[in-house]
């Protein structure tokens, strides 16, 4: 069941540097237990709209609530009740896990029995217990981002911003943040996560938004979003397809010709390949294949790479990324 007061919601948020629309009228809601992946390339406004949020930056026009209360109004409320992951790691020579912790734990006014609790609490979730006295600055990347995550995890927030948590890290660290973040979703926390690759996040976000020079693009379900997608590519409109051909000898030729035909873009010629997308449907696309085979060429091999989140999220945000 989806509570009707949202847990995070932004509300016709702006925020310009001179003429830079870092992020230009921003609405969305997320919903207690909900993961919202917020999907963009460097320099969309993702990092903006967060700090904003974790009330580190002020917006310059617009709004966005935590649990209700104003980053605007009412930063102090936030931020007991949020916690930021930024996409830097803020650790420290000569300081051990342990303390490291606990320094944030007495930042948030934490004492006595709670303090320890809550330190042992975080050590306990991301694993660090075992490396209580290492020191920060010798952790792997991947134990890093956990030390990073278990800080904004100290004053057991119910919202969490997580900015390019995933970055960076090898596929084992990755999956294991992935995990973390279901888990904690799962036992109520609501989390916004960013990232520059949306198949990172899709098979753990409920909702993802697609965000673009500052704009949203396209926000909805994984599944809504991947229907939208199959639906258009069966209508031939605005999705393509990733088509790549192979042909013995005349690859260039073939690109030539593939350049004058409808709804192909993007050619690339190498070697004996030739990659392009076909904006038609799949019927359009095997008529191509038969007129190429008709024109002489000597096709060895035609892949035709079926919709995948990733291409709606090339396709969507084609030719925009600043
Ligand atoms: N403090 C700042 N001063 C000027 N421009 C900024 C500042 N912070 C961000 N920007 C600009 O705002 C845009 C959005 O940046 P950012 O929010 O960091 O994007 P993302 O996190 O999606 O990569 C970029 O064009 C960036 O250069
Ligand atoms: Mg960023």
């Amino acid at each position: 069941m989806i509570d009707t007061r949202p847990m995070i919601e932004l509300r016709h948020l702006h925020r310009y540097f001179g003429n830079t629309r870092a992020v230009d009228d921003v609405s969305f809601a997320v919903h207690r237990g909900q993961v919202f992946g917020y999907i963009g390339p460097n320099g969309a406004g993702k990092t903006t709209s967060m700090r904003i949020l974790a009330s580190l930056d002020l917006p310059t026009a617009g709004d966005a609530t935590i649990d209700g209360f104003s980053v605007v109004n009412d930063p102090d409320r936030v931020r007991h009740r949020l916690g930021f992951m930024p996409d830097y790691y803020g650790t420290y020579s000569n300081v051990n896990v342990y303390e490291y912790l606990d320094f944030f734990a007495r930042a948030y006014q934490l004492r006595g029995s709670r303090r320890v609790d809550a330190v042992d609490r975080v050590m306990d979730f991301t694993g660090l217990d075992v490396l209580a006295d290492k020191p920060t600055d010798g952790l792997s990347k991947g134990m890093k981002q956990r030390l990073c995550l278990g800080r904004a995890l100290i004053h057991d927030p119910a919202v969490l911003v997580l900015d390019e948590p995933a970055a960076g890290l090898d596929p084992r660290a990755r999956i294991e943040v992935r995990q973390m973040i279901r888990s904690l979703a799962d036992n109520g926390k609501t989390i916004l996560i960013s990232s520059h690759i949306l198949t990172e996040l899709a098979e753990i976000c409920d909702v993802v938004g697609i965000i673009e020079r500052g704009k949203l693009l396209a926000m909805g379900s994984v599944e809504a979003i991947q229907q939208q997608a199959q639906e258009k590519a069966a209508s031939g409109a605005g999705i393509s397809n990733a088509v790549e051909v192979r042909v013995l000898g005349g690859a260039k030729a073939l690109g030539q010709w593939l350049a004058e035909q409808p709804e192909v873009s993007q050619l690339q010629v190498n070697g004996e390949a030739v990659r392009f997308l076909h904006a038609g449907n799949l019927e359009a696309e095997a008529d191509l294949l038969r007129a190429m085979i008709e024109a002489g060429f000597r096709v060895v091999a035609f892949g035709s790479k079926r919709q995948t989140l990733e291409d709606v999220f090339m396709q969507v945000t084609q030719g925009l990324v600043q």
